[in-house]
């Protein structure tokens, strides 16, 4: 029988998840189908108890419920328990289990650009939200041993920083601070909304000092250059957008769900293709 799967969120109708994963079933041969679901958040328990008495196989979670799905499940995955976020559940044998794929998606795409381990280099997370702290306690949890944050509210940095169960050196500075001292980073992580569309001119922080053989990744991709971005490329910086980001998370729940390995540059060009262009 055809196996079910999905993407809960609210609004929904953007998702190129369906696409990326759909694609991936008919290039294994796998009878599977991935589904978008507009699910409200006084929908989502009701919702939840649906798919698991229709028998989904597995979905993704997106805003606003990464956090709220987490007492409806019945296992929790110790890093996404750590982070407190779940994007990908999966069904065994009738029980649901929650999963973050965020931050090692992140550093999957990370490694694979940057080509060499990353786990030992001076490392900077600007911004302190949902994105960082899932990529600030994945990297923890590999066994990082300096990473720094950098954010514009430095009592949400320090909290993301007291709550992290894994041991990592880190300093929370204002966005100042982190100009200041920007030469001694190897790779800058930029995780804001700062750059986004429609305000694509906004920048967190200027990169007056970073380092030629620095690299900054950002994990928006829309759009595919971000302002800081382009600042770091014209510094002789090496750059990288949120595509890989996004494509290895889906890879990773895709990889869970069905035990296959799904081919990234195949879900990267469904991407490319639904944002209507070429990356840079
Ligand atoms: P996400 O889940 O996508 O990470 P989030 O949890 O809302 O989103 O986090 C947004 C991050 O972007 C935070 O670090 C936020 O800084 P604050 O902690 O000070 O709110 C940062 N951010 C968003 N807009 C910003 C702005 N205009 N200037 C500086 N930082 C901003």
């Amino acid at each position: 029988m055809k196996k079910l799967y999905g993407v809960i969120g609210d609004p929904i109708a953007h998702s190129m998840s369906p696409a990326m994963h759909n694609d991936a079933f008919a290039a294994l041969g796998l009878d599977a189908h991935y589904q978008p679901f507009h699910i409200t958040r006084e929908d989502l328990p009701v919702a939840i108890a649906g798919m698991k008495v229709i028998g989904v196989a597995g979905f993704n979670v997106t805003v606003p419920h990464k956090t709220a799905i987490l007492p409806l499940l019945d296992e929790i995955d110790p890093l996404a328990a750590a982070i407190g976020a779940v994007n990908t559940v999966v069904n065994e044998k009738g029980k649901f289990i929650g999963y973050n794929t965020d931050g090692e998606g992140f550093i999957r795409g990370l490694h694979e650009e940057y080509g060499k381990p990353v786990l030992d280099k001076h490392i900077l997370i600007i911004g302190a939200g949902g994105a960082a702290r899932a990529i600030y306690y994945t990297l923890s949890q590999q066994g990082a041993v300096h990473v720094d944050i950098a954010n514009r509210t430095l009592d949400n940095a320090q909290q993301l920083k007291a709550r992290c169960p894994y041991p990592v050196n880190t300093a929370i500075l204002t966005m100042e601070e982190a100009e200041a001292k920007l030469a001694e980073y190897d790779i800058i992580i930029q995780t804001t909304s700062i750059g986004m569309s429609p305000k694509v001119e906004d920048l967190p922080l200027r990169l007056s000092t970073i380092r030629t053989d620095a690299f900054l990744s950002d994990i928006i991709y829309n759009p595919f250059e971000t302002a800081i971005m382009k600042e770091a490329k014209q510094r002789g910086a090496r750059v990288q957008n949120g595509l890989r980001m996004f494509v290895y998370q889906g890879a990773l729940a895709f990889e869970k769900w069905t035990g296959k390995l799904a081919d990234p540059d195949r879900m990267e060009k469904i991407v490319i293709d639904k944002l209507g262009g070429k990356t840079c």
